[in-house]
């Protein structure tokens, strides 16, 4: 959200484009609700172009092989560890023009689903365990940028900063590392790495960044050793649709915390990780 509003101030143009729309639909007198968004059609292609260029979970959560697989003719043990650069695939140059660009008119003759079954954007990821709050996640984040809009008149502020800061310590938190028994297969190609750190020093200060450049040198399925858990990064739709689509249930289960994790996320990827054998033999 917070993202799309910086966006949309460095592009005045489209800020007046959308606050246009937003007048004429449903005036000043009233908030913005769900009925009218219907008629909210550059609002939803805002929403849409800001969920391909910034998710908000830029490298998902982690899925967990519960069974070997194939993923794009490489190999994927049991137990391995994977990781979608969800950031890279909305930015995959082989599916948009000018990949880089906030442009939400590339969206008004493009049908594209954000919900989980285009897998050029995947916000919310896709398959069994895609988020589970998707439609609650879309409609807050337009009526709150709807809002934000109307009253907002193009000005930077410390929430675009505070924001920043948020998505780094997610990041973070998603290096946490589960033990793995990966054998030696036909597995994906795999940069040279430095003994007990593996890749870590690769990531720097924007690992979705780092690990894109990673993908283009070497494939879009590559493995990686961030510290001594070895981890799977998929960074093309083609590759997300095989692992989130074609492998849903090998992949509905999610890795183990480690020992000293905040308790919310000890809790919550515990929670996910008992659910996955559930989920595995539901049906869809
Ligand atoms: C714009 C808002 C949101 C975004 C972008 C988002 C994104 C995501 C993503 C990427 C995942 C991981 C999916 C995967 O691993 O395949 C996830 C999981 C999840 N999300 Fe969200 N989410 C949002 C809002 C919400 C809300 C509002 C709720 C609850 C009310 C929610 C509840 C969950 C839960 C429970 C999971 C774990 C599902 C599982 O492990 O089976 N999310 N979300």
């Amino acid at each position: 959200m917070e993202w799309i509003l910086l966006e949309l101030m460095k592009k005045p143009q489209l800020m007046r484009k959308l606050q246009e729309e937003i007048e004429r639909v449903v005036g000043l007198e009233r908030m913005v609700e769900e009925l009218d968004f219907a008629k909210l059609k550059y609002l939803d292609n805002g929403v849409k172009e800001g969920f391909r260029i910034h998710p908000a979970a830029l490298l998902m959560a982690p899925h967990m092989a519960m069974e070997d697989c194939v993923v794009m003719g490489y190999d994927i043990p049991k137990n391995l560890r994977v990781i979608m650069n969800v950031w890279a695939i909305g930015r995959d140059m082989g599916s948009w023009t000018d990949p880089e660009e906030f442009i939400p008119e590339r969206f008004m003759d493009l049908i594209v689903d954000v919900h989980g079954t285009d897998f050029r954007v995947i916000p919310f990821g896709s398959g069994r365990r895609r988020c589970s709050g998707v439609h609650l996640g879309t409609v807050f984040v337009r009526l709150v940028t709807a809002q934000l809009v109307l009253c907002f008149d193009r000005e930077l502020t410390i929430i675009l900063t505070v924001a920043l800061l948020l998505v780094a310590i997610a990041l973070l938190l998603l290096l946490i590392t589960p033990k793995s028994g990966a054998k030696k297969q036909s597995l994906p190609p795999s940069p040279p790495g430095l003994t007990i750190i593996g890749h870590l020093h690769k990531l720097g200060r924007l690992p979705h960044d780092a690990l894109r450049d990673i993908a283009n040198k070497h494939r879009s399925v590559v493995l990686l050793h961030l510290g001594l858990s070895p981890t799977v990064v998929v960074t093309s739709p083609e590759a997300a649709s095989q692992v989130l689509r074609t492998h849903d249930a090998i992949f509905a289960s999610r890795p183990r915390p480690l020992p000293g994790s905040s308790s919310s996320t000890v809790l919550a990827t515990s929670a996910s990780v008992r659910t996955g054998a559930i989920l595995r033999s539901s049906a869809q």
